[in-house]
């Protein structure tokens, strides 16, 4: 694994971050999940779970969930997350790699791969990846995989003063040529992330020339969808999360993001939203 990638999560960045400036990741993500998702009690391996925000919501949600990650630090918090809920703890968490998973063949209902796809720089790694989750698929289940979009970090920076720095500036030219972003300073700037893929939106969302992301095995069995947009330019936001309309704001980007997406929802939310 690339060094500055461990050098980057060991530093805990992981820890707060979908209860900080996050939460609408995270809020958007459960919403999806609990969508798409087959309903519990089902078997989901999180793959490059984390500390295992979402492992444990899911574990409460009665899912039999298991969850690897390579850095070591993650699969501690996960196991400390699991400890602190003895009635739903995890089914395990562990080191792993999404390259080579220990699962069996069509041994799980779904797939969580929120991360490795952008951390996985060359095209046969992401591609090794999406292979193994088809793998331990059971016929219909679910991969529910995330992307980072090429202009992530420029929205980023527009929103925020990152631009007053040369050094951002060149990061952003780089992910704008191949999609390849590089952190120099991995230990002093964290805000700039570490070492990432960045997809063209309309290659993840299944648009464009090329094969594409859901094509690569976005749904065992029954078809495949394309996927719908996580929380797009407005990640970030709204970053003040303890203002005292951050909820009102946070509540209006998610309708906003539902109306963008191009499958129409499936069923009701079934898992209950993050605390705002
Ligand atoms: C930004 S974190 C996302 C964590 C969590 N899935 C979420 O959505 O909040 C990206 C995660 O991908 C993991 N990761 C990076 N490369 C990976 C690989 N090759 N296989 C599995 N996980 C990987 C990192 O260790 C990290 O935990």
């Amino acid at each position: 694994m690339d060094p500055d990638i461990v050098s980057h999560y060991a530093m805990g960045v992981e820890e707060d971050r979908l209860s900080t400036w996050g939460r609408l990741e995270r809020e958007r993500t459960l919403d999806l999940l609990g969508r798409f998702l087959p309903p519990a009690p089902a078997t989901v391996l999180d793959v490059g779970g984390g500390p295992g925000v979402y492992a444990v919501h899911l574990a409460r949600a009665g899912y039999d969930v298991h969850l690897i990650d390579p850095v070591g630090l993650h699969v501690e918090q996960a196991r400390a997350a699991s400890a602190a809920q003895p009635d739903a703890p995890l089914g395990s968490a562990e080191l792993g790699d999404a390259r080579a998973l220990a699962a069996g063949d069509r041994s799980v209902d779904a797939v969580l791969l929120l991360g490795p796809l952008y951390h996985l720089v060359d095209a046969k790694d992401r591609r090794r990846a999406l292979r193994e989750a088809r793998r331990v698929l059971r016929p219909g289940g679910v991969l529910a995989a995330a992307a980072i979009s090429r202009f992530g970090a420029t929205i980023d920076g527009l929103a925020t003063e990152a631009f007053r720095d040369p050094g951002f500036e060149a990061i952003v030219e780089a992910d704008q040529r191949r999609g390849h972003h590089r952190n120099p300073d991995v230990t002093d700037r964290p805000e700039w992330f570490t070492t990432a893929y960045f997809h063209l939106p309309g290659r993840a969302r299944g648009r464009g020339p090329r094969r594409r992301l859901r094509a690569r095995g976005a749904r065992r069995g029954r078809g495949r969808r394309p996927l719908p947009g996580r929380s797009g330019p407005l990640a970030g936001g709204p970053r003040a999360a303890g203002s005292p309309h951050a909820r009102d704001r946070a509540r209006g980007v998610r309708t906003l993001l539902a109306r963008r997406e191009p499958t129409p929802a499936r069923g009701r939310p079934r898992l209950s939203p993050a605390r705002a």
